[in-house]
Parts: structure tokens; C-alpha cells; sequence
């Protein structure tokens, strides 16, 4: 067993530590205030080779491994929460999805594309009806010879109104059940193609999530992503990739608040000492320290697995578990080090905290990770 990182590895990681101290931390808070989807600043992290990280070179991507992908991910996320879940969805669920089972035709057209960042990919699985039940797709995809006529909404979907290329799910024949899905590739501008008013969430607000409407939108054949019927297990497989994005983003939102809070706490003074000698700080560092390092590890084993084509949809369920849950009660501590400044947006925590929650719920709450780890334990 090796833990030391490669050359490569650790250039890609001050790259994206450079890149969110630089470029993203300048703006962050009224980016967060006001709702403001970094297009800016996504732009040049493609131009970094960002938006296509693990997508091969021969498609417009930087070809690398999924552990630097952890590492960019985290450092992404340390500062900007609503930026990196834009480079999670674009390359586990869009661009790794279209290299692993689109057509030639399909990764000339869009991958590369994606990969540059010269576009903006999005995954629409998520329903009104049909959220953790993902098997319960109300959108149709009616099968009419040449095209599909596709019809329906979908929910919460990242990028919304920033993609151009969009990967939905729906159901083509509902007697088939998840056999008879389908995963299509939407251009945005296609006629009936219509994106809803933008959600006002409590976190990761400078994300850009609206829901679709699809009314009679009629999507070529060749849109079509794998055989006729693959649209279930399309999505289930990205998602297994895309929960090594999300823990990934989790353990960067909480080191993210903890180097704060650490750094707070050597500055601050009460009782006539920094706070940092306080032991009732010393124990909640520690303890935030500990459970950092146990969800990198977690997050690195599960890209290790990837990157070594082993299994990894349980070890990416698990690294997204906890390191969500790490995530949610890291942010809180930091606030409460911080106190009366903690709950003022200037010092960032609070962002950090409101930022957490999502990832307890997206790409499957935490209940929906439960399920999918349960069902190894007792195969
Ligand atoms: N890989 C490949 N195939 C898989 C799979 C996997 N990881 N998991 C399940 N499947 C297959 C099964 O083998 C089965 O196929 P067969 O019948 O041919 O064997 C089929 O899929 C159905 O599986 P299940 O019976 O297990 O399905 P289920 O209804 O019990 O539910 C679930 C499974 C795990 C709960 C699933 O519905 C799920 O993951 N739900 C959560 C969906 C989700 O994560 N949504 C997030 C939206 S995307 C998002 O959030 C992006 C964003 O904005 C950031």
C-alpha cells in the first residue's frame, strides 16, 4: 500500500489550490448573496483542463486519474461549493458517461466538447415523483420510429440553465418497469425544451438548479445512449462515480471550515489567551482533524478502486455517507469556534455549513447510501 501522491498528482492539487484561493474566494460571498452562477470562473477552470479531468486526451480531456480528481475536488471545495459540484456533474455524471457508453459519433459531437469546457453538461434524473425512487420515471420517451417524443419534467437539476447538453432519463415502456428506460441526449433549444424559474436554496446558491419541462421535444434516435432500454442502469452507473465526486466535495466543504476555524482559533483571544489553549477548542479540533483524514481516506479508496477498475460503487456509497455526515457536523463546530462571527457571512463558516446539507442529499441521500451499502453487507 502506497499513500504518496505522484508528481502529477500534487501538481493538479496546488493547480486547484492556486485556482480557489486566486479565483474563486475573491467573489464567493456575493456570488452566494446573490444567487450569481460563477460562469467566469468555470470557464477557466475548463481552460485548465478542469471540466474534462478524467476524460481521456483523445476526446478533449486531460486523462486523468480519478484520485486527482479527489484532490481538485476538495480544494475546489474548501472555497466554492456552488463551482466544484459544476465540475463533479460535468465529469462523472456527463463526460464519463458519454465516454464509457455513447457512440463515436455521440463523443465527437458532445464529449469533447464537454471535456474542453467549451460547454456545460447536466444529468436530469430527478423528478416531482421521483427523487431516492429512481426507478419511477414519469417522463416519456415515446418511441416513434426515427426519434423519441419525449415529454415531462424533471427536478433540481444542476446546471439547468447553463448547460447546453443534457442527459435525461425517461421511461419508454413502462411494462418493461427500469427495463424499459432510457438515457437521451437533449440539446438545449430543441423545440417544446423549456428550463423553469432557478431554485432559491439555502446552500451551494451560486449553483445554477431549475427544473425542465419537456413537451413533445422530438430527440433523434441516435441521441440515444447504449441499447435500447440501458437508460436505468446508465444512470445507476454514473451515479456509483458521481458519489466519489460528491464525498469529495464534502471533505473539502469540512477541511474547508476546519483550516478556518484552526486558524481562528490561534487569532482569538478570550480570557486573556488565544482560544487555540483552550481545551474545550482543543478537543473539537482534534476531533474535527480526525474525521477529516478518515473521509479523505475514504474518498482516495474509493478512486483508488475506480482507477484500478476494481468494484467501487459500495466504497463510493460509503466515502459519500461519511463523509457528508463529517461535513454537516464539521461546519456546525466551526461556527460555534467562531461564535458571534461564525454567524456572520464575512468569515465564510456559515456558507460552509448552509453548503453541507446538500450533500446529504444529492446523488442519493444519506438513506439512499444506507441502502446501497446494505445490500453488499448482506449479498
Ligand atoms: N450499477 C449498475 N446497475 C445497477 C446499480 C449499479 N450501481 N444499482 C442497481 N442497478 C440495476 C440493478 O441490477 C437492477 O437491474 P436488473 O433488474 O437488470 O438486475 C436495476 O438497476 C434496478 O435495481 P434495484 O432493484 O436495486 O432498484 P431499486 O428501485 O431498488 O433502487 C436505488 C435502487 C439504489 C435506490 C436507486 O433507485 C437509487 O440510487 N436512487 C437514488 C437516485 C439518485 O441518486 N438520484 C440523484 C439524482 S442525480 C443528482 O443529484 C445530480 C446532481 O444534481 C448533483
Amino acid at each position: 500500500m502506497n499513500f504518496e501522491f505522484t508528481e502529477e498528482q500534487l501538481m493538479v492539487r496546488q493547480a486547484a489550490r492556486d485556482f480557489a484561493q486566486n479565483e474563486l474566494k475573491p467573489g464567493v460571498i456575493d456570488r452566494d448573496e446573490h444567487q450569481k452562477f460563477p460562469a467566469e470562473q468555470i470557464k477557466k477552470l475548463g481552460e485548465l483542463g478542469f471540466m474534462g479531468l478524467m476524460t481521456s486526451e483523445q476526446y478533449g480531456g486531460s486523462g486523468m486519474d480519478a484520485i486527482s480528481y479527489v484532490l481538485v475536488m476538495e480544494e475546489l471545495s474548501k472555497v466554492d461549493a456552488s463551482a466544484s459540484v459544476v465540475i463533479s456533474v460535468n465529469n462523472s455524471l456527463v463526460c464519463y458517461g458519454l465516454e464509457r457508453f455513447g457512440t463515436e459519433e455521440q463523443k465527437q459531437k458532445y464529449l469533447i466538447p464537454l471535456a474542453r469546457g467549451e460547454k456545460i453538461g447536466a444529468f436530469c434524473l430527478s423528478e416531482p415523483e421521483a427523487g431516492s425512487d429512481a426507478t419511477s420515471q414519469q417522463t416519456t420517451a415515446i418511441d416513434m420510429g426515427d426519434y423519441y417524443l419525449l415529454n415531462g419534467t424533471k427536478n433540481w437539476i444542476t446546471n439547468g440553465n447553463s448547460a447546453s447538453t443534457y442527459l435525461v432519463i425517461a421511461q419508454t415502456d413502462a411494462s418493461k418497469k427500469h427495463h424499459g428506460i432510457n438515457a437521451l441526449i437533449v440539446e438545449r433549444g430543441m423545440e417544446g425544451f423549456t428550463i423553469g424559474p432557478k431554485e432559491n436554496k439555502m446552500g451551494i446558491r451560486g449553483s445554477d438548479t431549475h427544473s425542465l419541462m419537456f413537451t413533445d421535444v422530438k430527440v433523434p434516435k441516435e441521441n440515444r445512449i447504449g441499447e435500447e432500454g440501458f437508460g436505468f442502469k446508465f444512470a445507476m452507473t454514473t451515479l456509483e462515480g458521481g458519489r466519489i465526486g460528491i464525498a469529495s466535495q464534502a471533505l473539502g466543504i469540512a477541511s474547508g471550515a476546519y483550516e478556518l476555524a484552526v486558524q481562528y482559533a490561534k487569532e482569538r483571544k478570550a480570557f486573556g489567551k488565544t482560544i487555540a489553549n483552550l481545551q474545550s477548542i482543543q478537543f473539537k479540533l482534534a476531533d474535527m482533524a480526525t474525521e477529516i483524514e478518515a473521509a479523505r481516506l475514504m474518498c482516495l479508496k474509493a478512486a483508488w478502486l475506480k482507477d484500478h477498475h476494481l468494484p467501487y460503487g459500495q466504497a463510493s456509497a460509503m466515502a459519500k455517507l461519511f463523509a457528508s455526515k463529517v461535513a454537516m457536523d464539521t461546519t456546525i463546530e466551526a461556527v460555534q469556534i467562531h461564535g458571534g462571527y461564525g454567524f456572520v457571512k464575512e468569515f465564510h463558516v456559515e456558507r460552509l455549513m448552509r453548503d453541507a446539507k446538500i450533500t446529504q442529499i444529492y446523488e442519493g441521500t444519506s438513506e439512499i447510501q444506507k441502502i446501497v451499502i446494505s445490500r453488499e453487507v448482506l449479498k
